[in-house]
């Protein structure tokens, strides 16, 4: 049974690049959506667990600007299962309270799942539990080149220039900065997710594959970061 977790130092935002999706398939001799459709499974049991624990804010990286390098097919596959998931999941996400955003250039996506996308967050609006943010089609570089332009284009002032007034036109907006990142499947790196936001985010590097992933590690890796000292540049 799933321990449970102490209230002190609970994470409020946390972070996970759901990676490993296709080596999981491939280990089975199956097809990398296959892995993709499974992974889908995890995120169900991974936004239930953290409304359970009471986090407040959950991010997932499902799409990058740089998965369109991917075949067409692959990239089909993880379109549909967008749509799909937002299809699915949105009753019962609604039901529990969540609140439902993509985070990431949507006008480049496709049609379809722009509807679905956008139905999913007008339906969870003011839904007041989990924030529970999904990055579609979402560079941090893109984000960062995007906010700097809506900064000239608002004709901000040199001078006007702030951390602050930066961070208001990231997607990210009002959401706070992770205070833990997860990423599976075993690479230790950030492939472009949130470079602006996780300066002072504790980091955790995990080898399972995502499909593998689940609430009891998802736990213990929780209590890893209850137990991190953060100083935030202090003595
Ligand atoms: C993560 O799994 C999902 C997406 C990037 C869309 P991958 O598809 O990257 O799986 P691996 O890393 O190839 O195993
Ligand atoms: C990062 O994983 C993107 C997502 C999990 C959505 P990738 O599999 O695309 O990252 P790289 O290519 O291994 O760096
Ligand atoms: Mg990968």
């Amino acid at each position: 049974m799933t321990h449970q977790l102490k209230k002190e130092n609970l994470p409020e935002h946390i972070a996970i690049i759901m990676d490993g999706n296709g080596r999981w398939a491939q280990a089975k001799k199956r097809p990398r959506l296959f892995g993709h459709n499974a992974g889908m499974k995890t995120l169900r049991k991974i936004v239930r667990a953290s409304s359970d624990a009471g986090i407040k804010i959950l991010t997932v990286y499902a799409f990058s600007t740089e998965n369109w390098k991917r075949s067409p097919e692959e990239v089909d596959g993880l379109m549909n299962i967008a749509v799909e998931y937002f299809k699915k999941e949105v009753g019962e996400l609604h039901q529990n309270n969540v609140k439902i955003q993509v985070i990431g250039d949507i006008n480049g996506l496709n049609a379809k799942v722009q509807k679905a996308a956008k139905n999913a967050m007008d339906i969870t609006a003011n839904n007041t539990g989990l924030v529970f943010n999904v990055a579609l089609n979402y560079g941090s570089r893109n984000e960062i080149v995007h906010a700097v332009k809506a900064l000239i284009e608002q004709g901000v002032l040199p001078e006007e220039v702030t951390e602050n007034r930066l961070n208001e036109e990231l997607y990210t907006k009002g959401l706070g900065d992770p205070d833990l990142l997860i990423r599976t499947g075993g690479e230790s790196r950030l492939s472009n997710f949130m470079l602006w936001q996780i300066a002072y985010t504790e980091l955790l590097f995990i080898d399972t594959y995502w499909p593998d992933f689940n609430k009891e590690e998802y736990y213990n890796l929780i209590e890893i970061y209850q137990k991190r000292n953060r100083r935030f540049g202090t003595a």
